[in-house]
């Protein structure tokens, strides 16, 4: 019977009732009749042996990186659009990514026979854009940001009619992330592990955290979630302490999974009531992070799927705990290729295996062997005895008393680097620690060069010097007095041969023996004395 009557006006004078906000035990049920197996896999939970041993703790690693799209992110896709009506599916989907909601999103919507479109801001990567076409998806690409994409998708929905998928705020993506934790727990028992301690997992926009959390919090409270962000992309971690949703202005793009402006509503409900803890991490901790992932799997992970590594490293070197048992989600593995030198840069920084330093030596015949002789000398400062080996030694010739030198050596455990400055400046090379110094990693470091009045008759050599220990030395020792180096360049790019340039003062009338010393010594070499590009650059 339609109510036409009385009580159809008196509803309508009511304001709408709010929906009662969803519990842990609503969202437990949700994440039970999930469906996100049509696409997804359970993904393997392992321990990560190597780290492990190192934290002296047992790191399990949920492998979300193993999915098909490498990354979680079509258990949420994939579930929301699993439940829309037929009538809905009809009209297709719609979102607005650059990344893996994206890829999950197209994967989902062909498996489901329905149309996906996809809007991209211009800027977005080809490949990503080929990725999702691929996958069947049909791109849009609209504005400079994702905020463009987002309200130019929003647009289109109201036009189109087609469903939107957000890529977090939305109890049923929510739900199909929950299904991580299901797995993880009943996955714990096959490893023989009664205790899991915490879960520690990455943040951008809060639906995986969220779906975590109401299934841990259902199921087993007494395992802590920890949320995890980028130092420089907070936006849930400043949120909660604010109590309310705040949006930033600017977030760092490494970690572009999780580069989030503006948390959602449930994901920052949800989080605030059940999540334990947070915590944030820098780039040099996630490139270290990448490293030990690759260290234990032999998979390479991208910066968001390994936030979660670096937090628990984090978290034990400052609780120093032992034998406690922690999750870190892989959770994707999206990588651009082009990044990956950075990461290898970086990485060795970030876990303190590089030191970097400004050493100052004196310019006079001979300092320079000496001080080759002193980092053979380096105490192990209570780390591994096994001999450094030089990463990086940059100099460039520029005045006549001191010589400042860029160097880089191996180190075994954190801290090191201010104990090596220290030692080279008690004896005698006055020595800047650099080792967490940005502008000093990110530009000084090639910037070390230019034009020297002072190289005159200089001749300009590339090496390639083994790389073993003593290959400089042997060079050094093998110099006549009266020769000098006036330019070295040399940073460690993990071939088999150590790439060198050296500028060298000769005197005219030595130039036959320094064609025998050449010779003997063996190293093959070009000469580029006559490149333009030295002309250019390094020669007055
Ligand atoms: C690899 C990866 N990790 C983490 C996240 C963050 O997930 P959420 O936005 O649900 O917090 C994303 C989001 O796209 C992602 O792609």
């Amino acid at each position: 019977m339609r109510d036409n009557g009385v009580f159809a006006s008196f509803r309508a004078a009511m304001p709408a009732r709010k929906p009662r906000a969803l519990t842990p035990a609503d969202y437990l049920t949700r994440i039970l009749n999930a469906r996100v197996y049509d696409v997804a896999q359970e993904s393997a939970l392992e321990i990560a042996r190597n780290l492990s041993r190192r934290l002296h703790n047992t790191v399990l690693l949920k492998r979300e990186d193993q999915q098909p799209v490498f990354s979680f992110k079509l258990r949420g896709a994939y579930n929301k659009m699993a439940h829309l009506t037929p009538q809905q599916l009809k009209r297709g989907v719609i979102c607005a990514s650059a990344g893996n909601h994206a890829q999950g999103v197209a994967l989902g919507a062909s498996r489901l026979g329905t149309q996906a479109v996809i809007v991209m801001p211009v800027t977005t990567p080809g490949v990503k854009i080929e990725a999702v076409q691929a996958l069947g998806g049909e791109v849009v690409l609209h504005g400079d940001s994702y905020s463009d994409a987002y309200q130019h998708a929003l647009t289109l929905e109201k036009k189109s009619g087609m469903t939107f998928v957000h890529p977090f705020d939305d109890p049923d993506v929510i739900a199909g992330q929950g299904t991580i934790a299901m797995e993880m727990l009943r996955q714990l028992q096959s490893l023989d592990l009664q205790r899991l301690d915490a879960v520690f997992v990455a943040i951008g926009g809060g639906g995986l955290i969220s779906g975590v959390a109401n299934y841990i919090k259902a199921v087993r409270p007494e395992i802590k979630v920890i949320g995890v962000q980028m130092d420089d992309s907070s936006a849930m971690m400043q949120s909660v302490a604010k109590g309310r949703r705040v949006q930033l202005q600017d977030v760092g793009l490494f970690s572009d999974g999780t580069a989030v402006k503006l948390v959602g509503e449930e994901t920052f409900r949800v989080s605030r009531a059940l999540v334990d803890d947070y915590l944030t991490v820098d780039t040099d901790a996630v490139c270290a992070a990448i490293k030990d992932v690759f260290v234990d799997t032999r998979s390479i992970v991208e910066p968001a799927g390994a936030l979660a590594v670096a937090a628990i490293k984090q978290y034990v070197a400052k609780h120093r705990t032992k034998g406690e048992t922690y999750a870190a989600i892989l959770c994707g593995a999206n990588m651009n290729f082009d990044r990956l030198r950075f990461v290898a840069e970086r990485a060795e920084v970030g876990e303190e295996r590089e030191a970097l330093l400004a050493v100052t030596i004196p310019e006079r015949p001979g300092s320079l062997r000496r001080f080759c002789e002193l980092i053979g000398e380096l105490p192990s400062f209570g780390g591994s005895k096994s001999p450094r080996s030089v990463t990086e030694f940059n100099y460039r010739m520029s005045d006549t008393q001191r010589a400042h030198v860029f160097v880089g050596l191996t180190t075994t455990q954190r801290g090191e680097s201010g104990k090596i400055a220290a030692f080279f400046s008690k004896h005698g090379f006055e020595s800047l620690d650099l080792t967490h110094d940005d502008l000093a990693k990110e530009h000084i470091r090639h910037m070390v060069g230019g034009h020297s009045e002072l190289a005159r008759e200089e001749r300009l050599l590339r090496f390639e010097f083994p790389e073993r220990p003593g290959a400089l030395m042997k060079f050094l020792l093998a110099m006549r007095p009266g020769w000098n180096i006036s330019l070295f360049h040399y940073r460690n790019q993990g071939a088999d041969y150590g790439r060198i340039l050296m500028g060298l003062q000769v005197p005219k009338a030595d130039h036959k023996a320094f064609a025998v010393f050449l010779k003997e010594l063996g190293y093959p070499y070009v000469e580029e004395t006559q490149n333009p590009v030295y002309r250019l650059f390094l020669r007055r």
